[in-house]
């Protein structure tokens, strides 16, 4: 049994995560926010003041750090820039400055970034050695990562999780498509061929787990499924897992008009990532096939 802290742990990956972790015995607490949330053993934090106690992250064995403000949630305004990017600074600095301070450190942190740190990549294939993209998101992921380095330095072992696009029916990307899907209103977005690096909900949370648990995993680490797809194959695939027709392309320019900045990084723009050091180290995918991880998602 391990104790795993957890930030974020009320989000989409960190609801499941918890479930998991619980299932296997180990010992789960989260940070969190808001102290009326704090369920038993549960510990509190303000990022956004700076506030954590340092007594809290003695004696953990493990902390996946998922905290971070929404990505997809508005238009992306000065203001909103900024919240998605403070959130992610503040939060993994002062969890890092607290566990290079501590006695009994956790021997591991995962910390989340994105594939947005790649940027728009077109069709050739990314893996973990590619260099950084251009654009808001690849600056916020840099300093997001860049952030963690406190926490190496002090012989913690940290993976950076450049998660994909995670699949799960109850939020998220999908949980957005799925009313306009079911209606036979889907369809590609701007000329469809941009590449969506996926992973479904079970795979990206047993791919957390294995990196928590496998001792040669530290550094980055794309958090994808094995097989990308273009926007245009991803419309199709859903449109045949829900029997619906897929008929209306979204053009990129109404995109653009009707979300700004972020219709062209989240939906017009992609990369074609492979998980090579997940499977260098041993990760098996349990639905490695888009077809086959929605038909088990939407079950
Ligand atoms: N889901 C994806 O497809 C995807 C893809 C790439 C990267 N990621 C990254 O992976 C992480 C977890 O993803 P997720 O989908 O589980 O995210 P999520 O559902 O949005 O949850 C993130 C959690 O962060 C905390 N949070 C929200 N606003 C915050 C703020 N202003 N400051 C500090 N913490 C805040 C909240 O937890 P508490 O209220 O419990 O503090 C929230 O539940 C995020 O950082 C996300 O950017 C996710």
């Amino acid at each position: 049994m391990s104790r795993v802290a957890l930030t974020g742990g009320s989000g989409l990956i960190g609801t499941r995560l918890r479930q998991a972790l619980t299932r296997r015995g180990d010992r789960v607490v989260s940070f969190v926010r808001d102290p009326a949330r704090a369920g038993p053993g549960d510990r509190f934090w303000d990022p956004a003041s700076g506030h954590v106690d340092a007594l809290d992250v003695e004696g953990l064995d493990a902390i996946v750090h998922l905290a971070g403000a929404p990505i997809a949630s508005g238009r992306w305004t000065a203001a909103r820039k900024r919240t998605i990017l403070e959130s992610r600074l503040r939060s993994t600095r002062l969890l890092c400055d607290a566990l290079a301070t501590a006695h009994e450190p956790p021997s591991v942190l995962i910390s989340a970034s994105a594939i947005g740190y790649y940027g728009n990549r077109g069709e050739a294939w990314i893996d973990e050695e590619s260099e950084p993209g251009e654009g808001f998101l690849a600056e916020v992921c840099v300093a997001w990562e860049e952030a963690t380095q406190v926490a190496r330095a002090a012989g913690i072992r940290v993976g950076l999780a450049r998660i994909g696009v995670v699949l799960a029916p109850e939020g998220g990307a999908l949980a957005r498509m799925l009313p306009v899907f079911r209606l036979g209103l889907g369809g590609r977005l701007g000329n469809g061929r941009q590449y969506l690096s996926w992973i479904g909900i079970d795979d990206a949370v047993a791919a957390l787990e294995h990196a928590l648990d496998c001792e040669a995993l530290s550094g980055p680490f794309n958090l994808v499924g094995p097989n990308p797809v273009t926007n245009a194959e991803f419309t199709r695939t859903l449109s045949r897992v829900l029997s619906r027709p897929a008929v209306l392309p979204a053009p990129s320019l109404a995109l653009r008009l009707a979300v700004g900045e972020m219709a062209q990084a989240l939906l017009l723009d992609g990369a074609r990532i492979a998980p090579h050091r997940l499977q260098s180290t041993g990760f098996r995918f349990r639905h490695p096939d888009l077809e086959g991880a929605l038909r088990s998602l939407l079950a």
